[in-house]
C-alpha cells in the first residue's frame, strides 16, 4: 500500500472540542510572549557536564557548555533543582531554597550562569519543589523536636497512628514512589511518635499549603530567584499541593503505588486549594517587568482537570506529560495531541510539548520493537527512526517544546546499571520491583574518548556510562551530517524561521490509516508514517526536512516523517 496524503481538505481541531476556545483577539493569547514557541532544553544538572572532576555535573560545567545549547537552537533551559539538598531524590529534596548545593557550585556561580545565559539569549527556568521539602530542612528538624499540635508541626501533616500505641499508619494511603505515604517518628524518649505524610520518599515530608507561613515563605523563594534574573519556574508535582482535610482509607492494596493519572480522586492530590496558590504565585510573578513563566508539571486524571490549571490567572503552560506515555500509534498520537491542545486553549494557554524527561524512559527505547536484535546505538533501529519522527511531529505543534538533554543525541535507556550503583528511591522503595529512573539520567557523552567521554575529568561518574556511547557523543555527531544531533539542529532552526509566535492553530488533514498529516497555515504540513509501507507525497510538495532520508524521491519511509511545503 502506498498512501496518498496529497489531499488538501482541512479538518479543524475544533471538531473535537468539548468546550469553547479563546478567540484570537483574547488579550492573553495574542500578545506574543517569550515562551510562545520557545524551545526549552531540560538540563539535568547532575548529568550534564562536570567542571570540578567529582563525577557529578555542576553549574560551571553548564556555563562552559552553554554555546552547545544555544547552537542546538534552544531559547531557554529548565534546570533541575540546584538548591542545597541531601540529594536523596536528585535534589528534589530541598533543605535550603535560598542557596546552591556545594555539589553544584555557589550562589555566585548561579548568578554567573543566569547572566551568561542571558548574554547568549537563553532564558533560565528553575525547578520549584514546593509540595515537599527535605527532612533536613530546618522546619522539619524543629517539627521533629516540637510537641504534637505545635505550630512547628502545623507546617507539615503530622497525625497519630492507629492501633495499639499508634504503631499503624493513620490510613492506607500509598506513596508515588512505593510503600506507605506515612513515616513514623520517634519521641525524645525513644517511644514511637506521630506519623508524617510523604507522597514521595520519607526524606520528602509534604508541606501544609493551608498554612500561611508556608505560603509566605515560597513567595519569598520566588522573589529571591526572580530578583536574580530567573525567567520562570517549572513547578514540580504541583497538583499535590492541593489537599483536603479528609483522612479516610482509599482502598489501596499493600503493594500499590499511587498514580495520579490512574487513581480516582483522593483527598491528598489535586484538591481545590492548589488553584488559590497558583493564583498567588502568578500575582508574585506579574510584578516583574519582564514576563516570568510558570510551567506546571501537572499530572492529573483527566483533561478537564488539567485545563483548570491553565486558567488565565494561573499557569501559562504545562508539560504534555501524556505524550511521554503514548505508544507508536497514529491514532493515539492524534487523539492525545488534539486533546492536550484543546485543553490548553480552553484554559487560555499553550501546551509545552515534550516526549520525555528525567522521569521517563528514553524515547528511542520506548519506541523500540520489543526484542529488537540490533544494537541500540544503530540509528537504523526502529526505535531511533520512530523517535526522530516523533520529535519532528512534536516540534511542528503550536506552543512551546521541551527537549530533555540527550534526546537530541538519540541516547537510549541504560538498563544494565549494576545494583550497587543505582540511586533512584523508587528502586529501593519498591524492593527493586520497579527499576526506577536512573537509566535515562546517565552522564552525557561529549567527546569520542577520554575519561567519561568528556563529561568529567575522571572516569567514574555518579552513574556509569555504558559502552558504545563514544559513537553517539556530541563530537561524533557534529562530524556527521546525517546524525540525530544535526537533524535536531536543522529542525529547530527551521522551526524558528517558519512558525510565528502567536499562531496557535493547526488541523489534521484526511489521510490513510496509520498516517498523520498535520497542517499549519496555507502551505505547511508535517506527515508522519506509522504504517508498514512507504507513503507517497504530493507532486507539488517540497521536502523541508525529513526525519530520515526519503525512501525514494517522493516517498516517506516506514517509521519516518517529513515537513513539507506546498509549492
Ligand atoms: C517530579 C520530579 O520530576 C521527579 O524527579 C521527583 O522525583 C518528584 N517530582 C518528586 O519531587
Amino acid at each position: 500500500m502506498i498512501a496518498d496524503v496529497g489531499a488538501r481538505e482541512r479538518i479543524r481541531t475544533s471538531i473535537h472540542r468539548a468546550s469553547p476556545i479563546v478567540t484570537p483577539d483574547d488579550e492573553t493569547t495574542t500578545s506574543a510572549t517569550w515562551w510562545h514557541r520557545a524551545v526549552i532544553y531540560e538540563v539535568y544538572l547532575k548529568s550534564f557536564a562536570d567542571s570540578d572532576n567529582d563525577g557529578v555535573g555542576d553549574i560551571k560545567g553548564l556555563i562552559d557548555r552553554l554555546p552547545y545549547i544555544k547552537e542546538l537552537g534552544a531559547d531557554a533551559m529548565w534546570i533541575s533543582p540546584w538548591f542545597v539538598s541531601p540529594m536523596l531524590d536528585g535534589g528534589y529534596d530541598v533543605s535550603d531554597y535560598f542557596d546552591v548545593s556545594p555539589l553544584f557550585g555557589t550562589l555566585a556561580d548561579a548568578q554567573e550562569l543566569i547572566d551568561a545565559s542571558h548574554r547568549l539569549g537563553l532564558r533560565v527556568v528553575l525547578d520549584l519543589v514546593a509540595n515537599h521539602c527535605s527532612s533536613e530542612h530546618p522546619w522539619f528538624q524543629s517539627a521533629l523536636t516540637s510537641p504534637r499540635g505545635s505550630k512547628e508541626r502545623e507546617l507539615f501533616y503530622f497525625r497519630d497512628g492507629r492501633g495499639e500505641n499508634g504503631l499503624e499508619p493513620p490510613n492506607d494511603w500509598k506513596s508515588i514512589f512505593g510503600g506507605p505515604a506515612w513515616t513514623q517518628t520517634r519521641n525524645a524518649d525513644g517511644t514511637p511518635g506521630q506519623w508524617y505524610f510523604n507522597l514521595f520518599d520519607s526524606s520528602q515530608p509534604d508541606l501544609n499549603w493551608k498554612n500561611e507561613t508556608v505560603r509566605a515563605y515560597f513567595d519569598d523563594v520566588l522573589r529571591f530567584w526572580f530578583d536574580r534574573g530567573v525567567d520562570g519556574f517549572r513547578l514540580d508535582s504541583v497538583a499535590a499541593i492541593g489537599k483536603d482535610d479528609d483522612y479516610r482509607d482509599m482502598g489501596f492494596a499493600p503493594d500499590d503505588l499511587y498514580r495520579p493519572d490512574k487513581w480516582a480522586p483522593v483527598p491528598f492530590f489535586d484538591a481545590e486549594g492548589v488553584h488559590e496558590v497558583l493564583r498567588r504565585w502568578r500575582r508574585v510573578a506579574n510584578v516583574y517587568e519582564s514576563e516570568k513563566f510558570l510551567l506546571g508539571e501537572v499530572v492529573v486524571r483527566d483533561i478537564d482537570r488539567l485545563a483548570r490549571y491553565l486558567r488565565r490567572d494561573e499557569l501559562q503552560s504545562t508539560l504534555s506529560f501524556d505524550l511521554c506515555k503514548v505508544s507508536w500509534d497514529a491514532d493515539e498520537f492524534r487523539h492525545m495531541i488534539t486533546t492536550l491542545h484543546d485543553a490548553s486553549l480552553t484554559g487560555h494557554s499553550w501546551m509545552t510539548w515534550t516526549l520525555s524527561s528525567h522521569d521517563e524512559m528514553r524515547t528511542v527505547s520506548r519506541f523500540e520493537d520489543e526484542g529488537a536484535a540490533s544494537a541500540p546505538g544503530d540509528v537504523a533501529t526502529t526505535g531511533h527512526r520512530r523517535a526522530r519522527a516523533a520529535y519532528l511531529l512534536a516540534m511542528a505543534l503550536p506552543g512551546s517544546a521541551c527537549i530533555f538533554q540527550g534526546e537530541e543525541l538519540g541516547l537510549w535507556e541504560v538498563t544494565d546499571i549494576p545494583d550497587d550503583r543505582r540511586q533512584d528511591p523508587i528502586y529501593f522503595r519498591t524492593a527493586k520491583r520497579q527499576i526506577g529512573r536512573d537509566g535515562c539520567r546517565i552522564p552525557l557523552p561529549w567527546e569520542n574518548d577520554g575519561p567519561s567521554l568528556g563529561f568529567s575529568g575522571r572516569a567514574e561518574t555518579w552513574l556509569p556510562q555504558p559502552s558504545g556511547w563514544a559513537d553517539v557523543s556530541v563530537a561524533t555527531q557534529l562530524d556527521d551530517e546525517t546524525s540525530t544531533l544535526q537533524l535536531f539542529r536543522s529542525i529547530l532552526a527551521l522551526r524558528s524561521r517558519i512558525f510565528s509566535d502567536d499562531n496557535w492553530e493547526f488541523s489534521w488533514e484526511p489521510s490513510a490509516t496509520g498516517v498523520l498529516a498535520l497542517r499549519r497555515g496555507p502551505n505547511f504540513r508535517c506527515v508522519i508514517n506509522f504504517t508498514g509501507e512507504p507513503v507517497r507525497i504530493g507532486d507539488d510538495d517540497e521536502v523541508l526536512v525529513a526525519s530520515s532520508p526519503l525512501s525514494s524521491d517522493r516517498e516517506i519511509g516506514v517509521n519516518c516523517g517529513a515537513w513539507l511545503r506546498t509549492r
